[in-house]
């Protein structure tokens, strides 16, 4: 690469390419393309085009290199039948790519009215904290002119991020990690908690006119979670239950078919609400603080909203968008959580609702490094820990719902042969208990529906006299 200016490297040409979505232009000049390919027949001397580094759209783990700017030399060094070209890298660290783009574009040719538009519009969408002053700089209009061209974008982006405000608030999440899961300042965030009641208003007019919750939160586009919120603010547990549908068991085997799909994602391992709710009715009251240390799918959040309770949730699937309140949060076997302090507050959760992945099982479902992944001393160890540390962070009298089923290593396999080694069974959780200060005051069994086997598998395990696991638990404890 000798003779190269900095920062300039020959790439093979067929590894570049065009990005529509960040591209400002709405049509290729071709006569511009044919006049550069004169140009460079005639052995004129391009500056390099500019690239950033992208996954390649038709196979994501794979590398490439779009254009951020020169499209034109590109078409018209194909042309020529060049195998290689000269690039840039560009690295943008703070701006949008379609921003940078469009400020590259302009320098040689205006874009149109309608470009520029466009351009302001799915940069704003790709980052709604985008003021129009910055947007305007790098489109070459004024502040007013991108104000015009994305009014309706931003009271739809407004109401996504008020409503988020609202949700996670009347979870309980402190201000501060409000600010930081939304990204805005903290006294942003309290001038919108100062707007809430103005917020709520529209659907709790609703819904005293009799409108249904379904009806109120389509309405409005509200998650149905925050509606029932709403819906029930002054009801007691009895009435919420009733409201929602749900039986109480008054016995300790709470068998539920489906999950309620009202409440939660459909997630791996997903647990009913109702099991959720049942958890709440018998061993919190309104107003506690929850925690969800493991959330998934965000049953627990949902349920906690409709209930009057007020939740905490974490795990190390983080989607900012759908699942706001749920927190990142990775409980790393080889880091040292245990030893620092959990949040900066002094509040304790009052519940606990500890939902683990199951031991090996759906390891493939989660995220690399779940602890689903883990070996069988690994996860008994890193649960022990877990359990400490939940003693530790919460309040006096707290209870934890641990909810976990015996494993087995039943698959393919007749139950007299299975090999012990392998298995997890309630009683090592119990040892666990013993070891942590958490003492076992319920065992509630849950079963699991048994659907979960098909006609066919049953015959095959009646077959090999194959025994599996439909049984699960919520253990108690205190
Ligand atoms: C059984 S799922 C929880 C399901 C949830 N109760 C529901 O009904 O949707 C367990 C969750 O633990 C999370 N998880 C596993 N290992 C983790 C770790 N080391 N740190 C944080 N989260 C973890 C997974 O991402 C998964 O969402």
């Amino acid at each position: 690469m000798s003779g190269m200016k900095e920062g300039v490297v020959k790439i093979p040409i067929s590894e570049i390419y065009l990005d529509e979505s960040i591209y400002p232009r709405e049509t290729i000049d071709h006569r511009r393309i044919a006049v550069f390919e004169e140009n460079l027949r005639d052995g004129f001397e391009f500056d390099p085009i500019e690239v950033q580094v992208w996954p390649d759209p038709e196979n994501p783990a794979k590398v490439r290199y779009r254009i951020l700017d020169g499209r034109h030399r590109w078409g018209a060094y194909k042309k020529t039948g060049a195998t290689h070209i000269e690039v840039v890298i560009i690295t943008l660290d703070q701006m949008e790519p379609i921003l940078y783009a469009a400020q590259m574009a302009i320098g040689p040719k205006q874009l149109t009215e309608a470009e520029t538009r466009n351009t302001a519009r799915r940069a704003f969408q790709s980052d709604p904290r985008l003021t129009s002053s910055e947007i305007g700089q790098a489109i070459g209009r004024s502040r007013q002119a991108v104000d015009k061209y994305i009014a309706d974008l931003r009271a739809t982006a407004i109401f996504d991020l008020e409503l988020k405000i609202f949700r996670l608030h009347q979870l309980g999440i402190p201000q501060d990690r409000i600010a930081r899961r939304v990204g805005l300042g903290q006294q942003r965030i309290s001038r919108y908690l100062r707007l809430l009641p103005q917020i709520a208003k529209g659907v709790n007019t609703d819904l005293s006119k009799g409108f249904t919750v379904p009806q109120v939160a389509q309405k409005h586009g509200w998650p149905e979670s925050l509606v029932w919120s709403q819906a029930l603010v002054k009801a007691d547990d009895f009435d919420r239950f009733k409201a929602l549908q749900w039986g109480i068991r008054t016995w300790d085997v709470w068998n539920f078919m489906e999950c309620d799909p009202r409440f939660g994602d459909d997630w791996p391992g997903r647990i009913p609400a109702q099991l959720v709710a049942h958890i709440l009715y018998f061993f919190s009251e309104p107003g506690d603080l929850v925690l969800d240390p493991m959330a998934g799918g965000g049953v627990c959040a949902d349920t906690c909203l409709a209930m009057g309770r007020r939740c905490w949730s974490l795990d190390m699937d983080d989607r900012p968008e759908t699942r706001p309140e749920i927190e990142p949060w990775f409980w790393d076997p080889e880091q040292e959580w245990d030893t620092r302090p959990f949040f900066n507050t002094r509040e304790k959760p009052a519940l606990i609702i500890c939902d683990p992945p199951y031991f090996d099982k759906k390891a493939d479902a989660y995220a690399e490094k779940s602890i689903s992944g883990l070996s069988k001393t690994e996860y008994l160890a890193f649960l022990e820990r877990f359990l400490r540390f939940l003693k530790q962070i919460s309040r006096k009298n707290a209870r934890l719902a641990f909810i976990n089923a015996d494993w087995r290593d039943f698959q393919n396999c007749p139950a007299k042969k299975e090999d012990q080694g392998q298995a997890i069974l309630l009683t090592d959780y119990y040892e666990m208990f013993k070891n942590t200060g958490w003492t076992l005051t319920h065992l509630i069994q849950a079963p699991m529906s048994s659907e979960r086997f098909n006609g066919g598998v049953v015959a095959a395990m009646q077959k090999k006299k194959i025994l599996g696991v439909t049984s699960r638990y919520v253990m108690v404890l205190k």
